[in-house]
């Protein structure tokens, strides 16, 4: 049964960050930070707008100084960035991040792709990251793979649990599920996801889906029904890690937030305003983006009724000869 009449979500943007550092085109520092104030006006709870990573791993970032101190912070609005090591928290907390969002992977063989490091150096810097950063800044780690290794295949609910304690250990009480390479399914995110909210009330968990696989509003949904209220989402469907073969966008963020509103979850999003940005992205990044609302509109979109059907008579007379037709319902 669903049941969100009740709910509110949270939705945290991250197309500036895992959208642009996959685009082969540079996207201009003025670009990013009118998107960044743009979409900080629509109700978003979180923008991720750059990662501090090494400009030669990610040179589409380059900027992420510069971005930083350009941008409007809008009150209720969190600002975070993805940090990988010790190098990369001390850039971000020099440019006052609300929140660090500290990332490794699940996986061994994807933490050395993505990052040149164990899972177990990952968690030493972590560790030191939240030692020197004396509560500057709110600390969020990101567990990429968690649903599924692009290398190894499968990766064992055991693992995330294991991580996931490594990192409450540590200090850290926010937790990223990632299926960085749309390998999840709904079921698998259901049981883990209602498992870690069980095993951890206190850590506050977000997820975070690519629809590499046409899963991705599924696995939403999926993790909603399991109790988790924060999703990463990218504009237009943007997004996707450089160093895991086989990625692709996000979950879209129009499209999740559509979702959720049509079935009466809140969001506290704007939806129109939301979408004018969404439209905005083609011509920003120079090539179309999977987004499906952007382009059918919302489902409360009406056609103009066919020539003909328009008027009460004819109408009557068709509704009359089939009382289970649409007419009787309005536009179908
Ligand atoms: N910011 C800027 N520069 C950094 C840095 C950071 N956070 N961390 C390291 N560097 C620089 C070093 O100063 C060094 O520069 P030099 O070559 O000019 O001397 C160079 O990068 C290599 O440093 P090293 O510590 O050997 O790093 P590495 O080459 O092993 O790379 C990472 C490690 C983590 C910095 C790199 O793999 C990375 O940035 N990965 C990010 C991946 C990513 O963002 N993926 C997508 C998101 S999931
Ligand atoms: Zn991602």
């Amino acid at each position: 049964m669903i049941d969100a009449t009740t709910k509110r979500v949270f939705i945290h943007e991250v197309s500036v960050r895992d959208g642009f550092q996959i685009e082969k085109k540079f996207v201009p520092t003025e670009q990013k930070v009118e998107l960044i104030n743009g979409l900080s006006r629509t109700g978003l709870a979180k923008i991720e707008v750059t990662s501090f990573t090494s400009p030669k791993a990610i040179p589409a970032l380059a900027d992420a100084e510069a971005v930083l101190a350009a941008i409007d912070r809008v009150a209720g609005v969190e600002y975070a960035a993805l940090v990988p090591n010790v190098r990369g928290a001390a850039r971000a907390l020099a440019s006052r991040v609300d929140e660090m969002n500290l990332v490794m992977s699940a996986s061994r063989t994807h933490n050395l792709a993505n990052l040149r490091m164990t899972p177990e150096q990952s968690l030493e810097q972590f560790a030191e990251i939240v030692r020197v950063s004396g509560g500057q800044a709110a600390v969020n780690a990101s567990l990429s793979t968690a649903f599924g290794c692009p290398f190894e295949g499968e990766v064992p609910e055991t693992r995330v649990f294991e991580l996931v304690q490594r990192l409450v250990d540590i200090g850290i009480d926010r937790v990223t599920l990632c299926d960085t390479t749309g390998m999840a399914n709904p079921a698998q995110v259901h049981a883990l996801c209602a498992t870690v909210k069980m095993r951890w009330p206190n850590v506050v968990f977000t997820a975070h889906f690519h629809d590499t696989r046409a899963m991705g509003l599924a696995n939403a949904l999926a993790a909603l029904q399991a109790g988790i209220d924060r999703f990463d989402a990218s504009l237009g469907g943007l997004g996707g890690c450089p160093f895991a073969p086989g990625a692709s966008g996000n979950v879209c963020s129009e499209d999740l937030v559509h979702m959720f509103e049509a079935m009466g979850c809140e969001t506290g999003v704007d939806l129109d305003a939301l979408l004018g940005w969404a439209r905005r992205m083609p011509r920003i990044v120079e090539h179309d983006v999977p987004g499906q609302v952007m382009k059918a509109g919302p489902s409360s979109r009406r056609y103009p009724v066919p020539e003909g059907l328009g008027s009460g008579g004819e109408q009557q007379r068709l509704a009359a000869a089939d009382p289970a037709s649409t007419y009787h319902r309005g536009a179908g």
